[in-house]
């Protein structure tokens, strides 16, 4: 009978040392590992001072994160090239890449969206996990918005190709992503920038770029019908128009069925994410508490 006792005392106290053990276990390996930084770049026109609201809901969310809003290219100078604007950006976010054993995110809004694209096709040793693309036109742009009229007050979408798509027009962001479905064979001959990255136009470094975009863990592409700027805001999720403006979505797109960079090879490992919310403005992706709690915190670990 004491012997019994004892022998059920001694088991529950074995119990009560596992589960203490468990619990430090637990305490270090977050300590020690903590959340993984985060790299934010911005968009057309904004700046670095835009994502208060979204840096106050990852402190709230996942406390002690490290998170750098990447402070270049601000307001017009965030007109300049894609190329030129992926080269800076890679050189203030490298050394933060250097710095994360465990690897980073990458939250990129609206034109930082493509922004990044090229750090992670041109990067062959980056350590990206989650690529959070927040209402980026990813498959391109074609609509009469309110920066067009700022931009160009004398064209209008129909005709806007006549610019952008020359030399003098590629020196300019926008232009290296309009995708005027009503001239795609100019749009593929003469988008510098996002027809590459796309591999819409034949490139040699194509494959080196799609193994080096694929190191990502998860694509996580973000957008909504409320958006008001991205055109069309199937965009945010790779969708994009026809020929007669009707659109078309990510899996009947010619990259994703040929799977030019890598697209289809995500969504076939299972590492992409679509999340659509209603009743969100452009201006407003990075600010919305819902968005953040319903398309972003999750991927943050
Ligand atoms: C994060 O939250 C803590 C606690 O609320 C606060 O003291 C700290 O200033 C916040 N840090 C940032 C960067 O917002
Ligand atoms: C946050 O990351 C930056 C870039 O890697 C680094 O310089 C800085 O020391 C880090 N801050 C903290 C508090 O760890
Ligand atoms: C696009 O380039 C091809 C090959 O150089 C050329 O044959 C074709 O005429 C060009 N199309 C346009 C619309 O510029
Ligand atoms: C291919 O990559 C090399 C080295 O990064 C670069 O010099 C060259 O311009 C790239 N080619 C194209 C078509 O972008
Ligand atoms: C475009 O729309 C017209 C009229 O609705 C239709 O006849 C034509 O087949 C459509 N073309 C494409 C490529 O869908
Ligand atoms: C925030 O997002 C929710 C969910 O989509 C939406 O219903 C709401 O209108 C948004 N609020 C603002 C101010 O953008």
């Amino acid at each position: 009978m004491k012997g019994n006792l004892w022998k059920i005392l001694s088991r529950r106290e074995h119990r009560e040392t596992q589960l203490l053990w468990s619990l430090l276990g637990i305490c270090f390996l977050s300590s020690v590992l903590g959340y993984k930084p985060v790299v934010i770049v911005h968009g057309l026109f904004d700046s670095s001072a835009d994502f208060v609201n979204l840096l106050r809901f990852i402190n709230q969310s996942h406390p002690g994160t490290n998170v750098s809003v990447i402070d270049l290219f601000d307001r017009t100078a965030s007109l300049e090239p894609l190329w030129k604007q992926v080269e800076g950006f890679k050189e203030a976010i490298y050394p933060i890449m250097q710095n994360a054993a465990e690897g980073v995110h990458f939250i990129c809004y609206s034109q930082g969206g493509l922004i990044c694209r090229g750090i992670l096709s041109t990067l062959p040793d980056h350590n990206v996990h989650s690529f959070i693309s927040l209402s980026s036109p990813q498959a391109g742009q074609y609509g009469d918005t309110v920066y067009l009229k700022y931009l160009f007050p004398t064209f209008v979408k129909a005709n806007l190709y006549h610019l952008c798509y020359t030399a003098v027009g590629q020196k300019i962001s926008i232009c290296n992503y309009w995708n005027d479905p009503h001239h795609r064979d100019m749009y593929v001959n003469s988008s510098d920038y996002l027809a590459l990255l796309n591999s819409e136009r034949p490139n040699p470094n194509a494959t080196v770029w799609k193994n080096n975009f694929l190191r990502i863990k998860k694509l996580i592409l973000i957008g909504g019908p409320d958006d008001g700027v991205i055109t069309p805001w199937q965009s945010s999720q790779f969708g994009f128009y026809d020929d007669n403006e009707t659109v078309i979505d990510m899996k009947n797109q010619e990259m994703f069925l040929r799977d030019s960079f890598g697209l289809k090879t995500l969504y076939a490992r299972g590492d992409l994410a679509l999340c659509s919310l209603a009743g969100v403005e452009h201006v407003m992706w990075h600010s919305n508490e819902t968005v953040y709690k319903t398309c972003i915190e999750k991927w943050l670990i």
